[in-house]
């Protein structure tokens, strides 16, 4: 089965649930929320401010004022300017078209053991062969990483260093370095995903990028979560004209160009609330992975481990061998949680007593009482839903009980 089919399998089925949710991807509903009043005024000032034309076609490279305000933001990247930019429909799009111009048939992409489940279906989709390396980065010797790199001679090695998607943890500096070094010495490219670079909780720890220090290196961003998913602005960066020209040329054939209205109202947001609403965002999200951490701590099973991210929405848990997150989904929607398999993150190898949760969609007030209820599927004692349901919601919630096991029945 394709991993996206999987991974869309099992969100539906969590959405289905009604149950509160660690599975989501999405930005929060409140943070969209937050931004819809914003965004609403802007809206009507820019109509009347530019009038028809708004609704023109846009500058296939996007539009200047939003490659402008993305510089100035530092949002595509230390000691970029615009003119390294290119707008795109999400962060997506930007890495379709860079497997689409760079690939032959045959070219090798290298990725992390775990990672984000869109890339797989783009690789394949554009001739490309995956090579995998034989663990997630940061759990390899540097000597290992430069052998599977020689030997599997990739033509791009697709990473996202900070607060990734599945594990939420950060690129050591060692290996950033190495990639960096290793990318000229064998001539491969890195897509530097930088989804979630700009949600951290504390303060501004950085690393590095490694765009900032190699010219082999692209840039793939979006506003998907740190503002709204829905306006489908997103970008690539590369200092490398002749590229830019060549992946440019290719989304005219795509898409002539992205939405006007969405980048003049994304460059508009940029310019006068960015700095104001990314501060609450990043408090936002914040305070709930801090108040998840802290009932994980308390209340987890011992064998059960888990990341510590400082930023991002992801924590990664691992269980005892033998534990199988899959089937315990099911016991854990009639607790009335949810969350995500890990086996649909893994491309290869995969670790079926892992899962992932997200902080995202969930409500501060429910961390609490998801915890609870997910310490307690894990624990195998069925919890009882509190809500007093009434004859008909448990016949209701039966017949989802009985579906839900029915059609894990059919999943690998
Ligand atoms: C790591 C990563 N990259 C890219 C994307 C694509 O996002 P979008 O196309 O909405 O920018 C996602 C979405 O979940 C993601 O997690």
């Amino acid at each position: 089965m394709l991993k996206r089919t999987e991974w869309r399998y099992f969100n539906e089925l969590v959405v289905k649930s009604e149950v509160i949710s660690f599975a989501s991807a999405a930005p929060s509903f409140e943070v969209i929320s937050k931004y819809f009043g914003v965004l609403r005024n802007e809206n009507v000032e820019l109509l009347e401010e530019i009038g028809p034309a708004i609704f023109n076609y846009a500058d296939i490279k996007g539009d200047e004022s939003l490659r402008r305000e993305l510089a100035s933001k530092g949002l595509v990247g230390e000691n970029a300017n615009k003119d390294m930019v290119l707008i795109t429909n999400g962060g997506q799009e930007a890495i379709k078209l860079i497997t689409e111009t760079m690939l032959k048939k045959g070219d090798r992409v290298m990725i992390e053991r775990l990672g984000y489940v869109g890339l797989e279906q783009t690789i394949l989709s554009s001739g490309g062969e995956i090579r995998c390396f034989s663990d997630n980065l940061n759990k390899l010797k540097l000597s290992e990483i430069e052998q599977e790199l020689r030997k599997s001679k990739p033509k791009l090695v697709y990473l996202i260093p900070d607060f990734s998607n599945p594990c939420g943890d950060n690129l050591r500096e060692d290996v950033r370095k190495l990639m960096v070094k290793l990318a000229t010495k064998l001539s491969f490219w890195v897509i530097e995903d930088q989804t979630y670079r700009e949600i951290y909780f504390d303060k501004n720890e950085h690393l590095a990028s490694m765009f900032s220090r190699s010219d082999k290196v692209i840039i793939v961003g979006s506003i998907s979560k740190i503002i709204v998913p829905g306006l489908r602005i997103g970008w690539l960066v590369t200092k490398d004209d002749l590229l830019r020209q060549k992946i440019t040329q290719l989304k005219e054939s795509f898409t002539l160009s992205t939405n006007n209205l969405s980048q003049k109202l994304i460059a508009r947001l940029l310019e006068t609330e960015y700095e104001k609403m990314i501060r609450w965002v990043r408090n936002y999200y914040g305070k709930k992975m801090k108040k998840t951490l802290e009932n994980l701590e308390k209340n987890i099973p011992e064998r059960f481990s888990f990341s510590k991210p400082r930023g991002g929405f992801y924590i990664w848990i691992e269980g005892p061998e033998g534990f199988q997150a899959k089937k315990t989904l099911n016991l854990a929607l009639g607790n009335g949680i949810g969350f995500m398999p890990g086996g649909v993150f893994y491309y290869n190898n995969k670790k079926a007593n892992t899962f992932r949760l997200s902080i995202s969609a969930i409500k501060e007030k429910d961390i609490k009482d998801g915890i609870d209820r997910l310490t307690k599927t894990l624990e195998g004692k069925k919890l009882l839903i509190k809500k007093n349901i009434g004859w008909k919601g448990k016949i209701k919630e039966f017949i989802l009980n009985l579906h839900h096991r029915l059609q894990l029945m059919f999943v690998r």
